[in-house]
């Protein structure tokens, strides 16, 4: 086993851990505080390429490998979570999911504008009576012959009110159950697209979520994607990659906690030494770095088998629980590592103990992933099905 990082991936890791430090961290407790939208420092992640990481260069993508994503959403994670998971919905699920099952056309007219930031994208599965049971889609695409007519809600959209491109998944033929499900490109400036009201959050305050619905919304045969019936698969090959992405996000949320509690804990003195040589912290501080430790390695195990085209869906998923598991435990000790003064915004940790929660339930709850990684033991021997390659 080879932990080496390359030349590459150290270069794009360490510009990720500059634009952090000097776009990301000046401003983002007012941000948090405020709700908005860090508009600026997502013009500037596409200028450097952060927003279409692993897309091929023809379709104006940096061409880059999954750990160098990864390593690029624990950086920015690390400090602001509200402008990683823009990042990560725009490259694991909208870029990911239209290079892999889009059409040469579709990859054209819309990839090549996503991965460069000029488009934003967001995607559209949740329903405000569909989250983890995803197969019991209400929005529905009735095909009108040349066109489809698409009706319903969705709820939760991450950059639900910036994004110009969504991903919808929604029901074509109720019969058939998920196999009457189909996945579309929808253009928000398409007629009948609306959106709903901001939500305010307990944590990732600067991402933009929003309830969309969608009125009569006239859909281009040539936008779905893939087959007929397509739309259910799609859904979930998109998500077992995109919990990579998350996966990074809380493991970025731990080590930014773990970073600021070891500093503080070297710098603040109790009872006439550093509260870093108090067992009582020492051994707080050892456990966060066991954790995060374990954490990185499904992480960057999960990444690795991507990019070797094998089968990472229960791996995704154990990186993804694992991880969230370690930011939100972590967090939370951060907090008390750092007594009064982790309570108040200015040292950060309150902020990443909100924001490490939602880690727990995007793109599947912790429960959703014991589901995935249950019923793949269920299937056999789990190292032999890693090893298979099915992509
Ligand atoms: N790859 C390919 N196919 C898959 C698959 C995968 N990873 N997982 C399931 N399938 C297939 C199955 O093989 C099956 O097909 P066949 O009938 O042909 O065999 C079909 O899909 C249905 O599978 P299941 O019977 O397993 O489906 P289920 O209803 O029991 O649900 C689930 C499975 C894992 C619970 C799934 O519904 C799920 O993942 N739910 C969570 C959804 C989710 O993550 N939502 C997050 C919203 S998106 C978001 O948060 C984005 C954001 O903005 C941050």
């Amino acid at each position: 086993m080879d932990f080496t990082l390359t030349e590459e991936q150290l270069a794009v890791q360490s510009a990720a851990r500059e634009f952090a430090q000097k776009e990301l961290l000046p401003g983002v407790i007012e941000r948090d505080k405020n709700m908005s939208y860090p508009t600026e420092q997502v013009k500037k992640m596409g200028e450097l390429g952060f927003l279409g990481m692993m897309v091929d260069p023809k379709y104006n993508g940096g061409g880059m490998d999954t750990i160098s994503y990864v390593l690029v959403m624990e950086e920015l994670s690390k400090v602001d979570s509200s402008s990683s998971v823009i990042v990560s919905v725009n490259n694991s699920l909208v870029c990911w999911g239209l290079e892999e099952y889009g059409t040469e056309e579709q990859k054209q007219k819309y990839l090549t504008k996503l991965a460069t930031g000029e488009y934003i994208g967001s995607f559209c599965l949740s329903e405000p009576e569909a989250g983890s049971d995803a197969t019991s889609q209400r929005t529905t695409a009735e095909d009108k012959g040349d066109h489809y007519l698409l009706n319903g809600t969705k709820n939760w959209i991450t950059s639900g009110g910036t994004s110009r491109i969504h991903l919808v998944i929604a029901q074509t033929d109720p019969a058939k159950g998920h196999k009457g499900i189909n996945a579309f490109i929808v253009d928000t400036e398409w007629e009948g697209v609306n959106i709903g009201a901001k939500e305010d959050k307990l944590g990732i305050r600067a991402s933009d979520t929003h309830t969309i619905m969608y009125n009569d919304v006239k859909v281009p045969k040539e936008n779905r994607i893939g087959e007929d019936g397509f739309g259910f698969k799609f859904a979930m090959k998109v998500l077992s990659g995109g919990r990579i992405g998350i996966a990074a996000q809380a493991l970025g949320i731990a080590c930014g906690a773990y970073e600021l509690s070891v500093a503080y804990a070297k710098e603040r003195e109790a009872f006439g030494k550093p509260i870093a040589n108090h067992q009582a912290i020492a051994f707080k501080l050892a456990d966060m770095a066991l954790d995060i430790e374990a954490s990185k390695m499904l992480v960057y195990r999960s990444a690795w088998l991507k990019d070797q085209h094998m089968n990472y869906d229960y791996a995704s998923s154990m990186a993804k629980l694992h991880a969230s598991q370690t930011a939100m435990k972590h967090t939370v000790e951060a907090v008390q590592i750092h007594g009064g003064y982790g309570y108040v915004k200015e040292y950060h940790v309150e902020r990443l103990m909100r924001d490490a929660k939602i880690t727990q339930i995007y793109e599947g709850t912790s429960e959703i992933q014991k589901i995935v990684i249950s019923r793949s033991l269920m299937k056999g021997n789990l190292y032999e099905q890693l090893v298979t390659r099915n992509v």
